[in-house]
């Protein structure tokens, strides 16, 4: 016993960047930005904390899945950018659904909306709870230095959500760490201890964007090839791939490495960027809506991003 997903939901911020915007704060331009990354514009949490844009997923999920917050045995939020370091970005969104349920944040950088779909799955293989809502939101400008255009041109910020019911859609799954700061990091505040010794870091998202970009493209053809066989299927027969969305040339990249159709990989990084944990959900949401999935197809998610963190998994859309 596992989950099947019952509702869908989004919303983004309503501030737009485009390149040309971008163009305007660093020495950048949109050519170099769509053919090095695919991305021609993102949402900016300018004018709302990223928990009204959290809730407001939240809530439209709630809706999909015809049920109310109060029908809710769990909330796990997929962040790293929640609006305090504690109280949990979950319980903010708790408060503002009015929900009364238990609610905790999953660490998992862009890959956090798979660690919280298996920590999902757990919790109904326990058989405790009826009604679990996995909301993603980040906002990435937060942590960005805005003054480096070679990550701030990167990124938008957004919120997706999944509200699971228990059932048996989850076919197979694959979670990795490899623990390396030195790849991609943003530090943590760091207070004014007095007696503090370690050197202080500078207080933004840092990338070595070659290594990520290699380390990206192999994850993703192991990790789908690993899933597709765990779940007893071939390559052949998965109907779509929801990548996470980091740069459209690993998506290709991986795309040709796995012989897989080209049609058959979702995007949206050309208007969001790269949302971190919310890329998957985003697309989940989007197709869900405009109803490109039929009953019954195969999908596979695959996503990697800080950590190192790497996840992926097939699900059988029955909604
Ligand atoms: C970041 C990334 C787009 C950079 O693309 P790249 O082709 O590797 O580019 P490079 O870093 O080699 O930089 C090439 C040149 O462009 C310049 N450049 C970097 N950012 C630029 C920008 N926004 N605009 C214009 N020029 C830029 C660099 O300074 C460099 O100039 P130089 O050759 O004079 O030194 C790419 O490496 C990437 O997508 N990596 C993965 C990152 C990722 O996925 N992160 C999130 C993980 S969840």
């Amino acid at each position: 016993m596992n989950f099947s997903i019952l509702g869908t939901g989004s919303a983004l911020p309503v501030c737009i960047k485009t390149n040309d915007d971008l163009s305007k704060i660093v020495d950048t331009n949109d050519e170099w930005i769509s053919t090095r990354t695919g991305i021609k514009e993102r949402r900016i949490c300018g004018e709302e904390p990223l928990s009204d844009i959290a809730s407001v997923a939240a809530s439209n999920a709630l809706e999909n899945a015809g049920i109310n917050a109060a029908d809710l045995d769990l909330i796990i939020c997929a962040t790293i950018s929640g609006d305090y370091i504690t109280p949990s970005l979950a319980c903010i969104i708790q408060s503002k659904i009015k929900a009364t349920c238990p609610a905790f944040d999953v660490s998992a950088a862009c890959t956090g909306f798979i660690y919280a779909l298996d920590v999902a799955a757990g919790y109904f293989a326990r058989g405790k709870f009826k009604k679990i809502l996995i909301v993603a939101a980040d906002a990435m400008s937060k942590l960005i230095d805005w003054k480096d255009r070679a990550t701030c041109v990167l990124f938008g910020d957004a919120a997706g959500a999944v509200v699971l019911t228990a059932g048996d859609d989850l076919l197979s799954i694959k979670l990795t760490a490899t623990g390396d700061a030195t790849a991609l990091s943003a530090p943590n505040v760091t207070g004014n201890c007095p007696f503090g010794q370690i050197p202080q870091t500078q207080p933004y998202l840092s990338m070595n964007g070659q290594e990520i970009y290699k380390f990206a493209v192999s994850a993703m053809c192991n990790d789908i090839t690993d899933v597709v066989n765990e779940a007893g299927l071939t390559k052949d027969q998965i109907d779509y791939v929801l990548p996470h969305q980091a740069n459209i040339r690993i998506i290709e990249a991986a795309q040709k490495r796995l012989k897989m159709a080209k049609d058959k990989y979702l995007t949206n990084i050309k208007s969001y960027g790269n949302t971190s944990a919310v890329s998957i959900p985003l697309l989940l949401d989007d197709a869900n809506r405009s109803g490109k999935f039929k009953k019954g197809d195969l999908l596979a998610l695959s996503a990697f991003g800080a950590g190192l963190t790497t996840g992926a998994c097939v699900i059988r859309w029955n909604k």
